[in-house]
């Protein structure tokens, strides 16, 4: 006769070393990226309100900040540059001497390859619209605009970055990027793709922290309709013919099928990005004593692994690794 109950579960669970050896997902300091803000002419680290623990750094902070991510033994960080003139075509995103080409070239020259460099490419920050394309009479100009996120890119390319990261969702900037990338003999330099960028409240967080709010209207000509999963395969889709490494779905949290969805449906790694307004409200939380600040970092951060994701940009990365590294 069948006992009951007939499936005791109950079982696995019974203590932590038989949990530990039943552990589906486990989250490691492999699959964290550290996003850094650093910005030009600052004197001294300036704290972002609406992020608690985040600063924007100014250069001479950023190999002190790079140690200490090496330390922690967590394997790339993500630059994005704050510049101290904006204009109409955002002319500071690919100079020379920019904010992001003088801190990656500080970054190569100090770390080598303990840890790998990736920066964003985009113009939200660098123009004076605050929109992430050229502005032509009143529109984003697609064309126009991935010519100068070409011009980023290889500037970024020439200073030793790993991996170009272009975030600003026009269409065909992943195949300009890479002949661009090509042409100038830069063929190893990795492209991941913010593929699927969803058009999120999500981001205000962030555009306090990088001072790049769309000065007119807003993103929804170009990112994609948190409502429309078919819409963001055909972007995942479109930078996979287009030739990129990584794909990334962004936001995270509220993504997660979406995540789940692009792991299954292609054969590239896919990346999620865990956004500001996702740190600001485990903060928030946190902060009033609701929410224990480390189970629920490391909790929402396995929930991205288990989703599909293969890495995380987060700005959890250098706690995520902490607690990881406690527990190793
Ligand atoms: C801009 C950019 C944004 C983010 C990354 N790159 C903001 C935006 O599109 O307005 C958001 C990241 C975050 O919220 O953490 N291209």
């Amino acid at each position: 006769m069948a006992t009951f109950p007939s499936k005791r579960l109950r079982r696995l669970r019974v203590n932590e070393n038989i949990r530990s050896l039943v552990q589906e997902v486990r989250l490691s300091v492999n699959d964290l990226v550290c996003p850094i803000f650093v910005e030009e002419g600052l004197k001294e680290k300036k704290s972002v309100g609406s992020m608690p623990d985040i600063v924007r750094l100014p250069l001479s902070e950023i190999s002190n900040e790079v140690q200490n991510i090496s330390d922690l033994k967590i394997p790339a960080v993500m630059l994005f540059g704050i510049p101290s003139q904006k204009d109409e075509s955002g002319t500071s995103a690919y100079a020379e001497n920019g904010i992001v080409q003088r801190t990656i070239s500080e970054i190569r020259s100090n770390f080598g390859d303990k840890i790998s460099i990736m920066a964003d490419v985009c113009l939200c920050q660098y123009t004076s619209s605050g929109h992430c394309g050229i502005i032509n009479g009143k529109k984003i100009d697609n064309d126009l605009s991935i010519k100068t996120l070409t011009d980023i890119a290889v500037s970024q390319a020439k200073m030793g970055v790993d991996v170009v990261s272009p975030s600003a969702m026009m269409d065909g900037q992943v195949s300009a990027i890479r002949k661009g990338l090509d042409d100038a003999n830069f063929k190893d330099v990795i492209i991941m793709s913010h593929s699927a960028k969803h058009s999120s409240s999500f981001y205000s967080p962030f555009r306090d922290a990088a001072e790049c709010a769309p000065q007119f209207g807003d993103r929804k000509t170009y990112q994609v309709p948190f409502t429309n999963p078919r819409e963001a395969m055909r972007e995942v889709e479109a930078d996979i013919e287009e030739g990129v490494d990584i794909v990334m779905i962004k936001p995270a949290l509220s993504y997660l099928d979406l995540i789940a969805e692009a792991k299954k449906k292609f054969n590239v790694p896919v990346s999620a990005y865990s956004v500001s307004g996702e740190y600001a409200l485990v903060k928030a939380a946190a902060n009033q004593g609701w929410i224990n600040e480390n189970e629920v970092t490391n909790e929402i951060l396995s929930s991205i692994k288990r989703a599909g994701a293969d890495f995380i940009v987060t700005y959890f990365a250098k706690l995520g690794a902490k607690l990881i590294n406690e527990n190793s």
